[in-house]
């Protein structure tokens, strides 16, 4: 959608606002609430009209606002999807719309690769591997065996998927007496981190060691662990990925012991994207990565202050 972008000094009148239509997975977690806050102060310091809405971790919520967008014309649809299948209907529907879509956070497994424009997220397959190489360094001088735990992110999304395969990968090259003794979903909040690490201490009391695919439920399991009189980061260690706030407040306390960075701060360059494919620009990186970090417990108090979310 060209006309869009013509300049106001090519033609003499104002240049027409670009809108984004925006459908965000849900408000699960303080990485959320961070990537939600800013697309909101990106869209505002671009100048450009967002639409957003919120699928409340649905998929069919994200469809319906999807087609919502395209009834309504936007200039641009951009989507973190809850989860990697189901969408070709859709994306075909705004494909014959004319209206290009942008994937933040999470990729999708669509059978036409035409049908987004590029993906700027996160490498969560790297996640997994730099989480397990950091419970690696965690774990150096441990003797004994190592019964790990592993809470999962929400089922079929692309960040559970791909950092539990990663995660697999490194710990199956790793000491051959640890062992992942148990995984399950929390679905990436806080309550159901807690939840399930309480089941877990219930049928594996064994457990030393957890993986949690995000900071919130690993901030859940914590309370259980606790509630169940063990000490976390010491008689449970705990490696989590994100790098929130509160994460980092939790390393300081020595209950978190490591963290790979997920950076939710994406804004600026789905605005970027957004203003360019509106352009007519259609040959972006399939894939804009972002660059993240590793955090460890010695680190983290210096490192506190910057945490803006
Ligand atoms: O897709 C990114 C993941 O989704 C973050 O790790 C998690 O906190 C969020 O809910």
């Amino acid at each position: 959608k060209t006309n869009n972008t013509t300049s106001a000094s090519s033609t003499g009148g104002a240049a027409k606002t670009l809108t984004l239509g925006f459908s965000q997975v849900g408000s699960e977690s303080g990485w959320r609430a961070a990537n939600t806050q800013s697309v909101k102060d990106a869209a505002a310091a671009a100048g450009i009209n967002l639409k957003f809405s919120d699928a409340e971790q649905k998929q069919e919520n994200q469809i319906a606002a999807i087609r919502s967008y395209i009834q309504q014309k936007v200039d641009v649809i951009s989507f973190s999807p809850v989860v990697v299948t189901g969408w070709d209907t859709v994306l075909q529907e705004a494909k014959a719309a004319k209206i290009p879509v942008i994937l933040t956070d999470r990729s999708v497994d669509v059978s036409d690769p035409s049908l987004y424009v590029t993906l700027i997220g996160s490498d969560f397959e790297a996640e997994g591997e730099r989480a397990a190489h950091l419970m690696e360094h965690v774990l150096q001088g441990h003797t004994g065996p190592v019964n790990l735990a592993q809470l999962e992110g929400t089922t079929g999304s692309a960040p559970a998927i791909d950092r539990t395969k990663g995660f697999a990968k490194v710990m199956a090259a790793s000491d051959p007496t640890w062992k992942i003794v148990v995984t399950q979903t929390g679905n990436f909040t806080r309550d159901g981190g807690k939840q399930v690490m309480a089941a877990f201490l219930q049928s594996h009391p064994e457990i030393n060691a957890l993986f949690a695919q995000n900071d919130d439920m690993a901030l859940g399991a914590i309370q259980a662990i606790e509630a169940a009189g063990k000490k976390p980061g010491v008689d449970i260690k705990i490696v989590s990925c994100d790098g929130v706030h509160d994460g980092f407040v939790a390393m300081t306390q020595g209950k978190i012991n490591a963290i790979a960075e997920c950076n939710p701060l994406l804004g600026p360059q789905l605005m970027d994207a957004a203003k360019q494919v509106a352009a007519g620009k259609t040959d972006l990186p399939k894939w804009i990565k972002t660059k993240e970090s590793d955090f460890t417990q010695d680190q983290a108090a210096a490192a506190l202050p910057t945490r803006k979310y």
